[in-house]
């Protein structure tokens, strides 16, 4: 975290010149936010929450990350936008949202979250229960077809499924590998040849293990859109950034889904 925060540049003045961190494809199933009340579960250092705010919303920020939530709340205070942040395990925050009366008009999850998720039922059932009736859930994340390739485009694991468990040595760097495409608010230096020593175990899930979870909830999918780019980053050699960061794959490379946005209504 400390890594991806040294390469963003005066965050705090871009947000208060009105500057957002959210891509065309999640503001367009978004829609219109003025006075809504949105959950952003999984919200890392905020800026994505912050820009839900900035658009009108009333929003609250989640995440297990003691050091994510202090940083959101001080960007937060810098920049004098309404947002409440929440350090909470994900499914404790769903549960005791759900036994209260608060609810929420959208859930908003985004860019690396379904990975986490040991119990993709137990999220969607949460999702479900702090929704108000016709709210809906806004998922926007990484294709899992673009966890079958390796850096350099080969085919080298199976399509994801199961919540099989990935070990990996640590995450690294990513926004300082995106080039500024994580980087709305300016590209700084920061931290260089980063290497995170703390391993991790990401869950894979299928696109269609996603979908059900949500349909067995109580959710009417009412759009799945498939992305062949990525926005910002860059997570495979060679990509092509457009002027809206999005990541192209090189030439050569077949058109893939990298991305997938879904949207999702309580009956
Ligand atoms: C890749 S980040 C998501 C980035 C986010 N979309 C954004 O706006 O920047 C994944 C986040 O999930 C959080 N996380 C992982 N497991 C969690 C859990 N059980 N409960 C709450 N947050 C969790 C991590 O702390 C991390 O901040």
């Amino acid at each position: 975290m400390p890594a991806h925060e040294s390469h963003r540049a005066d965050q705090a003045a871009f947000f208060r010149g009105g500057g957002s961190t959210l891509f065309a494809e999640e503001r367009a199933l978004l829609g219109d936010l003025a006075g809504r009340a949105v959950a952003h579960l999984m919200c890392n250092t905020g800026q994505d929450t912050l820009s839900l705010a900035q658009l009108g919303a009333t929003v609250t920020g989640v995440d297990l990350s003691d050091s994510a939530i202090a940083s959101a709340r001080e960007l937060a205070a810098a920049t004098q936008l309404p947002a409440t942040f929440v350090r909470a395990d994900v499914y404790d925050w769903l549960r005791e949202t759900a036994a209260g009366t608060q609810r929420f008009d959208i859930v908003y999850c985004a860019y690396g979250v379904i990975c986490w998720l040991a119990d993709l039922h137990a999220w969607a059932r949460g999702v479900a229960a702090i929704l108000k009736p016709g709210g809906r859930c806004v998922l926007v994340e990484f294709h899992p077809v673009s966890n079958m390739f390796d850096q350099q485009w080969r085919l080298a694991a199976d399509y994801p499924a199961g919540g099989r468990l990935l070990a990996l040595p640590g995450i690294g760097d990513y926004v300082g590998a995106s080039e500024g495409g994580l980087t709305p608010s300016g590209y700084a230096e920061g931290m260089q040849n980063f290497v995170n020593p703390e391993p991790c175990y990401l869950h894979q899930w299928g696109l269609g293990e996603v979908v059900t979870a949500l349909a067995e909830a109580g959710l009417a999918i009412t759009a799945l859109h498939e992305y062949p780019y990525t926005n910002g980053e860059r997570p495979f050699a060679e990509m092509r950034a457009d002027a809206d960061r999005r990541m192209y794959p090189p030439e050569g490379v077949p058109a893939l889904p990298l991305l997938y946005g879904l949207a999702a209504r309580k009956l």
